[in-house]
């Protein structure tokens, strides 16, 4: 499973892709919004940190008006993807650009058949999201499960990109149950790095270390 780092601060963006971890980047409005900046600028300099997928998301909810923000953000780089709502209109924009040879994320996934439908569109990606599932007390990784299985059985090649993730334990039940992609918080990806026992370790190994230097 691949790590995209699910924000819109560059900052971030900067200090993890020097970890070596990072395939792509995913953002959206309220991510932008955050940093009180224009999506194009954000993408563009995005862009210049990695080397990889980066989801830029519409605001338009018609397809024309899907296709034509789509056309612009393409323009930034090649890595751009365009990320679209799972709604009827998105279908048809994700159609229209897919025939182009224009990537597409469809977001806002909670379902398997919003998942398939989005798949059978034309979609590059799509992202079904988990902790807003879990908020409401459903089951984000099942769903994961869910569509890997039948995207499997179908030979479908539209990645997973397991997003809303909101700890550890989320990344790595994603990755048990196939999914291609997680796209993680940057504080989620500080924490799984983390673990007590390598904290006391090194801590030990580094005061028996001292007491031979003496
Ligand atoms: C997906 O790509 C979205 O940007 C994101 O994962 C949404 O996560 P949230 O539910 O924490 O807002």
């Amino acid at each position: 499973m691949k790590f995209f780092i699910d924000t819109a601060n560059v900052e971030e963006i900067r200090e993890a892709a020097k970890w070596g971890i990072l395939s792509g980047v995913t953002t959206n409005p309220s991510l932008i919004a955050k940093e009180g900046r224009k999506l194009e600028d954000v993408i563009k300099e995005i862009d210049e940190i990695v080397d990889g997928p980066i989801s830029a998301e519409v605001i338009g909810l018609e397809a024309e008006k899907m296709i034509e923000e789509a056309k612009e953000l393409v323009k930034i780089s090649d890595n751009i993807v365009i990320k679209i709502p799972m709604t009827l209109e998105g279908l048809k924009a994700v159609s229209y650009l897919s025939k182009k040879g224009i990537k597409t994320n469809v977001t806002l996934v909670f379902s398997a058949n919003q998942a398939l439908m989005a798949a059978r569109a034309g979609a590059t990606y799509v992202s079904p999201f988990v902790g807003r599932l879990d908020d409401i007390g459903h089951d984000g990784i099942a769903l994961i499960d869910e569509i890997h299985q039948i995207f499997a059985y179908h030979g479908i090649e539209t990645e997973i990109i397991a997003a809303s993730i909101r700890n550890p334990l989320h990344v790595t039940k994603a990755a048990k149950v196939g999914s291609d992609i997680a796209t993680i918080p940057y504080k989620v990806l500080k924490q799984m790095v983390k673990h007590p026992l390598t904290d006391i370790g090194i801590e030990k190994f580094l005061a028996d270390w001292e007491k031979t230097q003496s």
